[in-house]
């Protein structure tokens, strides 16, 4: 007995097989994920993140350039400021080095690039937390959304085309498109952090932004063992104004992006988190995965899985690659 359907014959050639693939990956997809530091002086290397630096606003310029040459479309900005406060005033203060790099970089790129900022306290506040703590030390759910508020229209004054909302507070969408709107600012899309959970792989994240955090973030980020209110949260978004919806972290969560994918009528970005960097490139280093390999499964995976775009910390070098 012979099989007469041969799965195997579409597998014969790179030429056949390029030919039925089902999933494309191309630099457009990425979106390049970037730190900046207050008064650096030189890119300075983050040490669990190896191959990813905090940049000065100069070499910020430059990457920022280099990855859309690279045919990178967006990049995600994220700040290190030199103070902290407990309300995180380095977030809305116009002057403060996120939006000052907003402002280089969208100088810069122009409107060559999609230039996305992270919205977010966490990167700002002495504690550490994504929002303003209230007399109990909670986060505050309601108080953080006016500061929220201030900060995307800091940052799309600055000059983001898209802000980050990435704090995973009740009505942080509508809030900020209330605000934007208010401003003048309809045309800057909101990319919201919409299922994202309270997971290890943000590890190295929080060496790369120098967070003080002490605790959890699970009052507010997604309990790992929850799809179902993924899609909750996905339709709150949804009604609120999201333009782009996110899932985070990327590859221990693809059932959720698949399910997000299949259940939104906007484009659907999936975060490929530092956790998910530093551990293939950890494994690299020590010879037991091929890792240029590895990473284009890993992308190609969350592409398959459902996503239109991908933030990744390798954007400009797989960018590199594939054009
Ligand atoms: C919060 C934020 C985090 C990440 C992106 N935005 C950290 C957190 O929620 O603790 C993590 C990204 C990564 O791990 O690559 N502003």
């Amino acid at each position: 007995m012979y099989p007469t359907s041969r799965p195997r014959r579409l597998r014969t050639t790179p030429a056949l097989r390029r030919l039925v693939a089902e999933t494309e990956l191309r630099p457009r997809h990425l979106v390049l994920p970037m730190f900046v530091k207050e008064g650096a002086t030189e890119p300075i290397p983050i040490a669990s993140m190896p191959g990813v630096v905090q940049h000065t606003r100069d070499s910020l310029r430059k990457a920022a350039v280099a990855a859309v040459e690279a045919g990178v479309t967006g990049l995600m900005l994220f700040g290190v400021p030199a103070a902290r406060d407990a309300v995180g005033s380095a977030g809305t203060d116009p002057d403060g080095i996120l939006n000052a790099a907003l402002a280089d970089v969208r100088s810069e790129v122009g409107d060559g690039g999609v230039v996305m900022s992270d919205c977010c306290l966490d990167e700002f506040t002495d504690h550490g937390h994504c929002g303003v703590l209230d007399e109990h030390g909670r986060v505050d759910n309601d108080a953080t959304l006016a500061v929220y508020a201030e900060m995307a229209v800091a940052q799309a004054a600055a000059g983001a085309h898209f802000v980050g909302p990435s704090g995973m507070m009740d009505g942080q969408v509508e809030v900020i498109r209330r605000a934007l709107d208010a401003a003048g600012h309809t045309d800057t899309g909101i990319l919201a952090y919409t299922a994202k959970y309270a997971s290890a792989f943000y590890g190295p994240f929080r060496d790369a932004v120098e967070s003080r955090l002490r605790g959890d973030r699970k009052t507010y980020q997604q309990d790992p063992a929850n799809a179902r209110e993924a899609l909750r949260e996905l339709a709150l978004d949804l009604a609120e104004g999201a333009d782009i919806v996110m899932v985070k972290p990327a590859m221990a969560y693809l059932d959720v992006l698949r399910a997000v994918a299949d259940n939104s009528d906007v484009p659907v970005a999936a975060y490929q988190v530092s956790g998910e960097y530093s551990m293939i490139e950890a494994a690299a280093a020590n010879g037991w995965l091929d890792r240029d390999r590895t990473i284009l499964e890993t992308l190609t995976g969350i592409r398959r899985a459902g996503a239109d775009l991908v933030l990744t910390y390798w954007a400009s070098e797989v960018a590199s690659w594939l054009s």
